[in-house]
């Protein structure tokens, strides 16, 4: 456990230092994160990563966003809704600010060439150091399923993502730090063989609280506890209604004991940009129907500009399309050029 606490604490203070230097100099920077088009983009989202997404390409970093689309498969048998999940997903990124001139919105399927340094990457990689990652092992819990291949192999699959288009910062959450470091290990071990052919990256670690869902629990689809960027008005004001609060008419913000009052505090405080206490001080003896009515109007308020703009692109498919065809011809240019230095420095050149 030392090993990761220690590491952790050194990937938190190269992360810093990098952040500082970010807004200093954009232009050594290339930065590439991803999604899995498994639902709707929520709030989670918003918050823990897109609008860093924003804030990085808006100061002058190359980035790039990949919705990962066999990731999908890792720890689930079903590719159903994915097409409608990854145009929606491209929806939300536009109407959150990517702009796709600067940044190519693109599907891992469209790049046969970075799946194929999976080739090379996995022969650099042992089973333990595979069967050992945290994240790993925490997926094929959840999944209940046997471990497949591919959730094994699954942080070398996104080593390829981040190597392939040579990204050297990589915004991530904790729990996916491990992946990072296999990913500096590949790149270090691949250049060690056979010549520098890719950067070390990075985790950029974000100092943003993080949203909880509306049971305190994290926000994820799969708990029903999620605000969707795209859902209505109305149906954001029934979730927030049904949410689980308590009888103590009192609002206060106290995590660990009231959890469901509490995320409603986090939720509003982070739409509306006043802290919890403040919110809670000013409900006082008004009860969860008012602290619930509160947070409806707020999340909505914040939300309207988005869901304005997504319906936009919603209402204009063929643009969208327009996007991801951009996005994937960009970015295959990229991963040609990178296999073809691969196979140079491997000398598979015929
Ligand atoms: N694994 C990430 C997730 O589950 C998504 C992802 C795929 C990703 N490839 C990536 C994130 C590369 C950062 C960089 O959320």
């Amino acid at each position: 456990m030392a090993s990761y606490t220690d590491s952790f604490e050194a990937s938190k203070k190269r992360s810093d230092e990098i952040r500082a230097d970010l807004a200093v100099h954009p232009e050594n920077y290339k930065m590439l994160t991803g999604d899995r088009p498994t639902g709707r983009l929520h709030l989670g989202h918003y918050f823990g990563s897109i609008q860093h997404r924003v804030e990085y390409q808006n100061m002058g970093i190359s980035c790039a966003v990949l919705i990962a689309d066999y990731q999908v498969i890792t720890d689930r048998d079903t590719t159903e809704h994915i097409q409608d999940n990854v145009y929606n997903m491209v929806m939300d990124y536009l109407a959150a600010g990517i702009d796709p001139d600067k940044t190519p919105i693109y599907v891992h399927s469209a790049i046969p060439e970075c799946n194929q340094l999976m080739l090379p990457f996995l022969s650099l990689v042992s089973e333990s150091e595979l069967q050992r990652n945290p994240t790993v092992k925490a997926e094929m819990e959840a999944s209940g399923h046997a471990l497949t291949g591919l959730l094994l192999t699954y942080p070398v699959h996104q080593a390829c993502d981040i190597l392939f288009c040579k990204g050297n910062i990589v915004p991530v959450g904790k729990d996916q730090l491990p992946h990072i470091e296999l990913t500096r290990q590949i790149a270090r071990r691949f250049n060690e063989r056979y010549g520098k052919v890719f950067p070390e990256p990075e985790g950029i670690l974000s100092d943003a609280i993080e949203i909880p869902g509306l049971d305190g629990r994290k926000m994820s689809k799969s708990y029903g506890n999620a605000i969707s960027l795209g859902a209505t008005a109305e149906e954001t004001a029934k979730l927030i209604k049904k949410s689980k609060t308590d009888s103590d008419r009192n609002i206060t913000f106290d995590p660990e004991n009231r959890p469901g009052v509490s995320a409603l505090l986090t939720t509003a405080a982070l739409c509306s940009g006043r802290t919890e206490k403040e919110i809670a001080d000013e409900i006082g003896d008004g009860g969860s129907g008012t602290l619930k009515k509160y947070v409806t109007q707020v999340v909505n308020d914040f939300l309207a500009p988005h869901r304005e703009r997504r319906e936009k692109y919603q209402n204009d498919l063929d643009y969208v399309k327009d996007v991801l065809h951009e996005g994937n011809k960009k970015m295959r240019e990229v991963a040609i050029q990178t296999l073809d230095e691969v196979s140079d420095a491997m000398g598979m050149v015929y």
